[in-house]
This record gives structure tokens, C-alpha cells and sequence, in this order.
């Protein structure tokens, strides 16, 4: 009753109230099944019935034998086979559901963990290592699909078992019932110790592979970067104890467990020995039959085992619950959906007249950090090329990633929309994402052909758009001159190009898809300046009036820019002209 009261207590404040809504989500998935799932555990629990009654068969079949009535002993035989046979085939049949089943699961809790992560906003993103993300969709999502058709059916026929024998035992001697009962409450008490402590050693344990996952992605990731600078052996070493870190991590858990275990064990163990004595006493007596005895024991063996099964679901619904938690730490992560549409004349007008960007004394702070710049204002107009300029950390990116609206500023006004109609202002949902474009500073080269990846940008380009891509990007001569021309394979993150050649193929990815916003973040940075200067000016002719922003480290293309801002020391300002220019642009602002 103390124990009862108590599990009641913490199921309201802690760690079973977190376990307790955890299962509910896992319960989720079940029910997208709810046919099948019923079905085999309907099949299971045929098989433990079968299990039962192949017991109380046996004890006949022993009788008989005792007292030589052939007739009964052939048929009891025959019910045995049967029942033994039936129990195989069920085996079977569970056995294919239940890899259905898993796949299935798996696979949702994979998709919707997929899309979880594409959907949460940049800056909650950042609190997940992707090696930690691929621990997650892989390990902890097959930890809660097993446990959806591990536990439950265990569950269930455990409980059948259980209850079962329970009742066939006290049929024939309600002493011997209690007897097997006595380890109940004792491994009730211990398992509502361990429920907290275990939890603990499961999440620490779920840290540190995700941490040895992290430190395995981050290290193949940069292994030019580690060969150049004579690291091997520092990350090597680093390696070693990262593996001994999540052995000892492990290993605790394991002691935990094996303490836990033989305590279960020995408990059951003592029950089974009063239960074969109390049977060994009666038959002594003469009170039972030798089949009784037989039967006795089975039944003991199988409420030890199933009980002890029972019990070591705690630690199976521990692991499990833990893992659900992690998925729906993801899940749960603020996403950058967004509410509203753009209706289809306000974009159908962006495209055809071109798009003003505009931010009107706009702050931006991160989350995890100070304040990037206050007050901004930057205005772009369609045919223009506006650059941002500044020291590196100065909030160039920060600033392009608002204008994308990967990043929420949290004071001023953006301004998107077509020309000459500020009214129609354009919000982020999934259409108006197709009037950007974008280079971002890191390459971004997908594993597939140099024709596949522009194809990202525009599902539908013709070989003949591709190649004006490539012209305007200034890549055809280097692409043409590969022996499978536009259709080379462009290995993981474009390791097969130079660094200047992958940024000329994520400029023609981002031109062919024609959008009439343009941002190139130091897009150009590793070309010559003779390319850049190229490259920039096939922009500026593109027809269709593209509203172009950039963000670059050279003086030389500042010439063919319409404006520069300076973003640096938490300011933005028209460059050159500082203060003294800033009633003009107020002006232009209130203009478009
Ligand atoms: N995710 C982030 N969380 C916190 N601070 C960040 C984050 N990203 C960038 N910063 C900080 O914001 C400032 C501007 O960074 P960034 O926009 O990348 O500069 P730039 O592109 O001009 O080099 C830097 O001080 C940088 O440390
Ligand atoms: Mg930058």
C-alpha cells in the first residue's frame, strides 16, 4: 500500500510523470496499427494459453501413463503434438507481423524525426551536434519501434502466463500459489527504487554515444583538415578516450543491471526452491499425483519466469521512454513554419516586377549571444546589386540569413515585396522561398551529377539551361572539359573540385532557378578577381530586373555595386558616406 501510495507520488512530480507522457507518445504510433497490433497480440496470446495448457496436459499424460490407459495416452499425445505445432506456427506468423510491424514504426518515427529536423528554426537547430541528430534518428528510433512490438505482446503474454498459472496452481493447491507469489511484493519495492536511478544510467548512457557519434562525424568531416595539420595522432588519441569514456559509462550501467538482475534472480530463485520443496512435501504426503508434481513445477518455472519477465520490463520501458524523450526533444523544437500565405497575385506580381528588400531599423540578437547590430536599414531594388561589407564576425551572414528568414530579428521592420506596391508585403511560406536564391558561404554540393545538382534549384531545366547557367557562372569551360561533361559525378560535398569551382557551380545553381532575389554570401571569395568581376556582371545584365545583395571582402567589385552598406561594431551603415547619406536612404526607404 506505502508502495503503491508512493509510485502514485512520483508519478505526479518527476521522472514517472516524464516517463508516463513519453509512453503516450510512443502510444501514438501504436495506434496508426491498431489492426495488426490487435491481431498479434491476439496470436501471442493464443501461444501462451497454448503454453498453459500444454502444462495441464502434460500432467494428464503423466497420470495416465501412471494408471496404463493406452487410449487416453494416445490422445493426449495427439493434443500435445498439436498444441506443440500450433505453438511453432503462431511463432512464425508473430514472428512476420512483428518485423512488419517494426518496419513500419521505424519508418514513421525516421520520417517524422526527417522532418522535424528540416522544419525547426536555424537557431534551435544549433543545440543538436549532427552526429548527436544521427544518433537519434537511428539508434533511439529503433529502441522505441522495438519496444512498441517488443513490449507490448511481452506484456501481454507474460500477464496471460502470469495470471494463468496462478489460477491453475491455486486450483490445485492454494498454498503452493502463495508460495510462488512471494517474491511479488519484494521485486515491486526494488523496481520502484530503481525506476529513477536507471533512468538516469539510461540517459547518461544515450549522451554518450550520441557524443562518440558526434566525435566520429566531426572527425571524418575534417580529415583533410586533420592530415594537414599533422593531427592524427592528437585526434587518435582523443579518439581512445572518447571510446574509454563511453566504455565506463557503459560498464556502469551494466553493473547496475547485473546488481539489479541477480536480485530478481535470487529472489525467484528462493520462491521456485519453497515451491519444489512445498510440491516434493505434498507428494510425500501423498496428497498429489506425479503428474500434479510435474505440473506443479512447470507452472511454478513459468510464474517465476514469467514475474521475472515482467519486472525486466521496467528496464526495457526505461530505455524506451528515454529514447522517445530524446525523439521528442526534436520534434518539439520550435519550427520556421509560417502561419500566413502570400496570396498568388502578390507573388505572381514579385516575379514580374521584381522585389524590393528592405530593413528598417532592424536589431537582431542570438539567442546564445550579443547583440549582432541595432537599427539597421538597407534598401534593394530590382536591378540592383547592393553589397555588404565589413570585418569578418561583423554579422554579414546574420544579416542575410533575416533577409531568408532563417533568422527572426526581434525589433524593426523587413520589408519584401514587389516594386512600386510596399503594401503586399511577402511572408515565408513555401512558395515566396522560390523567389530567393541563394549561395551561402559554405559549399553546399550534393553527392550526385553537376546536372542533378542544378536540377535542385529547378526540377524541369533542359540540358541547354544548364549550360546557361554554367556560362553565366563562368563554368562551362571547366565543366565541359570533364569527360562526362555536365553529367560528372560530383562526389561528397565536391571534394572531386577546387574550392573556386565549386563556388562557380553553386552560383550557377542558384541562377538557373531564375528567382528574382539573389543573395551571394562571400560567393565569389576564392576566385580571381577577374572572374568575379565576370561573373557579377552576367548578373547585372540578367533580364527580369534581379534584386542582387552580396557580401564581399574586395574593394575591387565594390565599383559595380548600386550601394554598400558597412556591417560591423553592431551598426549597419551606407558605406563611405556615413552619417551624411543616412536622410537619403530614409527617403528612398519611404519611397518604394
Ligand atoms: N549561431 C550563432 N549563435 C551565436 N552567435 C553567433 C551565431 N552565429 C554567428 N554568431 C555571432 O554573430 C556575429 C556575426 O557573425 P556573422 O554574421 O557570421 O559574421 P560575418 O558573416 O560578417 O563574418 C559573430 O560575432 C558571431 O560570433
Ligand atoms: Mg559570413
Amino acid at each position: 500500500m506505502v508502495n503503491l501510495f508512493n509510485i502514485k507520488r512520483k508519478i505526479q512530480d518527476g521522472s514517472l510523470k516524464e516517463m508516463w507522457i513519453e509512453a503516450k507518445w510512443i502510444l501514438g504510433y501504436i495506434k496508426r496499427y491498431k489492426a495488426q497490433v490487435a491481431f498479434y497480440i491476439f496470436l501471442f496470446s493464443i501461444g501462451a494459453i497454448f503454453g498453459l495448457l500444454n502444462a495441464v496436459a502434460s500432467k494428464y499424460l503423466i497420470d495416465s501413463l501412471a494408471n496404463r490407459q493406452i487410449k487416453v495416452i494416445v490422445t493426449i499425445a495427439v493434443i500435445y503434438i498439436s498444441f506443440g505445432l500450433f505453438e511453432i506456427l503462431t511463432g512464425a506468423l508473430t514472428n512476420r507481423i512483428t518485423s512488419k510491424i517494426d518496419l513500419r514504426v521505424i519508418n514513421d518515427i525516421r520520417i517524422d524525426i526527417y522532418d522535424s529536423i528540416l522544419n525547426i528554426d536555424s537557431e534551435h537547430l544549433m543545440d543538436f551536434h549532427s552526429g548527436d541528430l544521427l544518433n537519434r534518428i537511428n539508434s533511439d528510433a529503433r529502441t522505441v519501434a522495438g519496444s512498441v512490438v517488443g513490449m507490448i505482446p511481452s506484456f501481454i503474454t507474460r500477464v496471460l502466463q502470469f495470471t494463468g498459472s496462478f489460477i491453475i496452481i491455486m486450483y490445485f493447491d492454494y498454498v503452493m500459489a502463495i508460495l510462488a507469489l512471494a517474491s511479488a511484493p519484494v521485486s515491486m519495492i526494488v523496481s520502484d527504487l530503481l525506476v529513477k536511478k536507471m533512468r538516469k544510467h539510461n540517459k547518461k548512457m544515450r549522451e554518450a554515444s550520441s557524443k562518440l557519434m558526434s566525435y566520429h562525424e566531426e572527425s571524418f568531416v575534417n580529415i583533410a583538415a586533420i592530415k594537414a595539420l599533422g593531427l592524427k595522432s592528437v585526434f587518435t588519441n582523443r579518439h581512445k578516450e572518447q571510446l574509454e569514456n563511453f566504455k565506463t559509462t557503459s560498464l556502469d550501467y551494466n553493473k547496475f543491471s547485473i546488481h539489479t538482475h541477480l536480485f530478481m534472480s535470487i529472489t525467484g530463485l528462493i520462491v521456485s526452491y519453497l515451491c519444489f520443496g512445498w510440491a516434493v512435501f505434498r507428494l510425500y504426503q501423498g496428497f498429489i499425483t506425479f503428474g500434479t508434481m510435474v505440473l506443479f513445477l512447470q507452472l511454478a518455472g513459468m510464474l517465476r519466469s514469467s514475474f521475472s519477465s515482467l519486472i525486466s520490463l521496467i528496464p526495457s520501458s526505461i530505455s524506451a521512454t528515454t529514447s522517445a524523450g530524446r525523439i521528442m526533444e526534436i520534434i518539439e523544437k520550435p519550427t520556421d513554419d509560417c502561419d500566413a500565405t502570400n496570396d498568388e497575385q502578390t507573388l505572381k506580381s514579385a516575379r514580374k516586377r521584381g522585389v524590393v528588400i528592405s530593413l528598417e531599423d532592424v536589431s537582431f540578437s542570438y539567442r546564445k549571444g550579443k547583440k549582432v547590430f541595432e537599427d539597421a536599414c538597407i534598401l534593394a531594388r530590382p536591378g540592383e546589386t547592393i553589397a555588404l561589407v565589413g570585418p569578418s564576425g561583423g554579422g554579414k551572414t546574420t544579416l542575410l540569413k533575416i533577409l531568408l528568414g532563417q533568422l527572426k530579428h526581434q525589433k524593426g521592420r523587413l520589408g519584401i515585396y514587389p516594386f512600386n506596391e510596399k503594401h503586399k508585403n511577402i511572408v515565408f511560406d513555401d512558395k515566396a522561398r522560390l523567389l530567393f536564391s541563394y549561395v551561402p558561404q559554405d559549399n553546399m554540393l550534393f553527392s550526385g551529377t553537376i546536372a542533378d545538382n542544378l536540377r535542385l534549384a529547378k526540377p524541369d531545366a533542359t540540358e541547354e539551361e544548364i549550360k546557361d547557367a554554367l556560362v553565366m557562372a563562368d563554368a562551362y569551360d571547366f565543366v565541359s572539359n570533364l569527360p562526362d561533361g555536365i553529367n560528372s559525378n560530383v562526389e561528397e560535398r565536391g571534394k572531386n573540385f577546387s574550392e573556386g569551382q565549386i563556388q562557380r557551380l553553386s552560383i550557377a545553381r542558384a541562377l538557373i532557378r531564375k528567382a528574382p532575389i539573389l543573395l551571394l554570401d562571400e560567393a565569389t571569395s576564392s576566385l580571381d578577381v577577374d572572374t568575379e568581376r565576370k561573373i557579377l556582371m552576367n548578373i547585372k545584365r540578367i533580364k527580369g530586373e534581379v534584386t542582387c545583395i552580396l557580401t564581399t571582402h574586395r574593394p575591387s567589385v565594390l565599383g559595380i555595386c548600386d550601394r554598400v552598406y558597412r556591417v560591423s561594431g553592431g551598426k549597419c551603415t551606407l558605406f563611405g558616406g556615413g552619417e551624411s547619406l543616412e536622410p537619403d536612404l530614409q527617403d528612398v526607404l519611404e519611397a518604394y
